[in-house]
């Protein structure tokens, strides 16, 4: 967790620190994950080419990335390029988001030093073009000793194939270990996700109103809480950031448990009837 020296509070815009100033800070989400949807919808609802909304989208990131920042949030992995947007999309959309991409590091790479956030990827990355995967490891690199929050950026990513991946190299580690298949932990499959360094995501948050996971952190987020907002991602900012967490922190997290004041078990339960239904 961060000291309260390394927090930048007085660099919110006031709105934000408003809101900052209802949260309970002893339960700040450690890891937030982001479903970035309705980039085309906002470009549609103003006669505007769906380009247009991914440019707008990319501002909203860096907004609100500064935002989780800010109140130091360890781990924001935000779902900027999915495996199927790749195959699915029309090639001059996709080509359009691989040049935001690259534009994208190049403009910010000073906002991510001066807000000492960390940059990270997962996906298939390495079957991005050869130009977008040197711009990528070039801000990995020079943010790789920044100690605040870490931003992951999942590009070219999908759940199924993080476990195709995992499962395989996983596969290879017994082989090579001679392990039983009953050896096999769930902390094995962590091991060998892209996420293996990470804790799973507290809080996960859905832009544009979809009910869908659409194939995002499969495994990661078995014990998550989701915040679905009608917002379209271009006008998502820290303020709903901080109003998700603001929701997220009036649930009440059981992990498959009692919740709290539910502890007590009043009655002998061997003494309760059955009755058939
Ligand atoms: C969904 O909008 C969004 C994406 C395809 C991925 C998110 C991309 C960005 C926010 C832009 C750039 C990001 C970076 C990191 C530079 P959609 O096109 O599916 O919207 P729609 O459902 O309204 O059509």
């Amino acid at each position: 967790m961060y000291s309260a020296d390394t927090l930048r509070i007085d660099e919110l815009p006031a709105e934000e620190r408003a809101v900052y100033a209802t949260l309970k800070l002893d339960r700040l989400p450690e890891h937030v994950a982001i479903i970035m949807d309705g980039n085309g919808r906002w470009a549609g609802h103003r006669s505007l080419k769906r380009f247009l909304g991914h440019q707008q989208g990319a501002n909203s990131v860096q907004l609100v990335t500064e935002t989780a920042a800010r109140i130091g949030i360890p781990w924001l992995t935000l779902y900027a390029f999915s495996l199927e947007n790749n195959l699915r999309r029309p090639r001059a959309e996709v080509n359009f988001l691989m040049r935001l991409l690259k534009t994208y590091l190049e403009n910010n790479l000073q906002r991510m030093l001066d807000n000492n956030i960390r940059m990270k990827y997962i996906g298939r990355t390495h079957e991005l073009p050869a130009e977008v995967q040197e711009k990528m490891c070039w801000a990995e690199q020079a943010t790789a000793r920044n100690t605040g929050t870490t931003l992951t950026l999942a590009l070219n990513y999908g759940g199924r194939s993080e476990l195709v991946d995992a499962f395989r190299s996983l596969a290879a580690e017994m082989k090579v270990k001679h392990l039983r298949p009953e050896e096999i932990s769930e902390e094995d499959i962590h091991r060998h996700l892209y996420t293996a360094d990470m804790p799973d995501p507290d809080l996960l948050i859905r832009t544009s109103g979809e009910m869908r996971l659409s194939n995002y952190l499969l495994w990661q987020i078995a014990y998550t809480e989701i915040f679905v907002t009608e917002r379209l991602w271009p006008d998502f900012r820290g303020i709903h950031l901080l109003e998700a967490i603001a929701d997220f922190q009036r649930r009440d997290r059981r992990y498959g448990g009692l919740g709290e004041g539910c502890g007590e078990v009043e009655e002998d339960p061997d003494r309760i009837k059955i009755v058939a239904s």
